[in-house]
């Protein structure tokens, strides 16, 4: 089984500040850092790091060429990420407060270049048995939610950042990820009632063939496929760092189950990783090996 994760690849410019800048309000920054980040990047090396065969499609400007040996150091393959000459590579402004929480701005730059004649050419060395991890940080996603489907691919579906345009693919995805103020948008954006409690959140989104994964932070986490509901406590830790939680609990979540471990074993397999990457500061260097996550979570 291959992993495909087609996304985003952005250069992250992180603003440690007291609060965040309100409306007309000017706000010094205490230091500057640049990480390597994208919700698909960070979910391929979070892929990778959890033990799986993973290879990333994207698109860069020269100026992201470090992101591409970021990615391969971790073990993804990247020869289906276009470098184009034309086209910025893209980033995120991200605002980080001092209990590690973030507030992201997003340029898409080269994630917004994806072409559907790229989708064809990638796709065309996959089929039934591999998956897909998609996010929303690129052109061309429904193109390649249908393309992916019709060759018999696992479609996992990070619908982040949300917009409306998402979703006719919900029924695509046999895996949604989100956290709850995306799931309460999705709801909105179907016209449903947003229940309170998060349970209800969730069965609300489950589908018989799309499976709901919706984190809540320091509440953790929960399953629902129509059958079933699973819950799963987050691990308690001093977090200096959100960025890229959600992005490693997917990328491990998906690792558990791609390889045939329960949702259960799944779920605290990704809750682990998330714990520690909330502990480190930045998105792709935050992301935890699979030795450090199974010694965190006693296996
Ligand atoms: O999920 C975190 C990511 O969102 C950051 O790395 C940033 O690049 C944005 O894509």
């Amino acid at each position: 089984m291959k992993v495909l994760c087609f996304g985003s690849l952005n250069i992250d410019y992180v603003y440690q500040v007291p609060h965040f800048a309100g409306g007309g309000e000017t706000l010094a920054a205490a230091s500057l850092s640049r990480f390597s980040g994208g919700k698909g990047l960070n979910q391929s090396i979070a892929l990778a790091r959890a033990g799986l065969e993973v290879r990333h499609a994207g698109a860069v400007g020269r100026d992201g060429l470090f992101l591409l040996e970021e990615l391969r150091e971790a073990g993804v393959r990247t020869e289906s990420v276009e470098v184009l000459e034309d086209a910025r590579t893209g980033h995120a402004i991200i605002q980080r407060t001092p209990s590690g929480e973030n507030c992201i701005l997003l340029y898409g730059g080269a994630n917004r270049r994806i072409t559907r004649e790229q989708i064809d050419r990638v796709l065309s060395d996959f089929g039934p048995g591999d998956a897909l991890a998609l996010q929303n940080e690129t052109s061309e996603l429904p193109y390649l939610a249908e393309r992916a489907r019709e060759r018999g691919l696992t479609v996992a579906l990070n619908p982040s950042p949300m917009e409306d345009g998402l979703l006719p693919l919900l029924p695509l995805a046999n895996y949604l990820l989100l956290n709850e103020i995306e799931a309460a948008q999705l709801l909105q954006g179907l016209g449903k009632p947003v229940p309170e409690a998060g349970e209800d959140l969730a069965a609300a989104l489950a589908l018989p063939s799309t499976a709901v994964v919706l984190t809540l932070g320091s509440q953790g986490s929960l399953f629902a496929d129509g059958t079933r509901l699973v819950r799963q406590a987050a691990v308690p830790v001093r977090a200096v760092d959100t960025t890229a939680a959600g992005d490693t609990y997917t990328g491990f979540f998906l690792a558990g189950v791609l390889s045939g471990r329960s949702v259960e074993w799944s779920m605290k397999y990704a809750s682990s990783a998330a714990a520690i990457a909330v502990t480190r500061p930045g998105a792709a260097p935050s992301i935890p090996s699979r030795a450090e996550v199974l010694a965190e979570m006693g296996d």
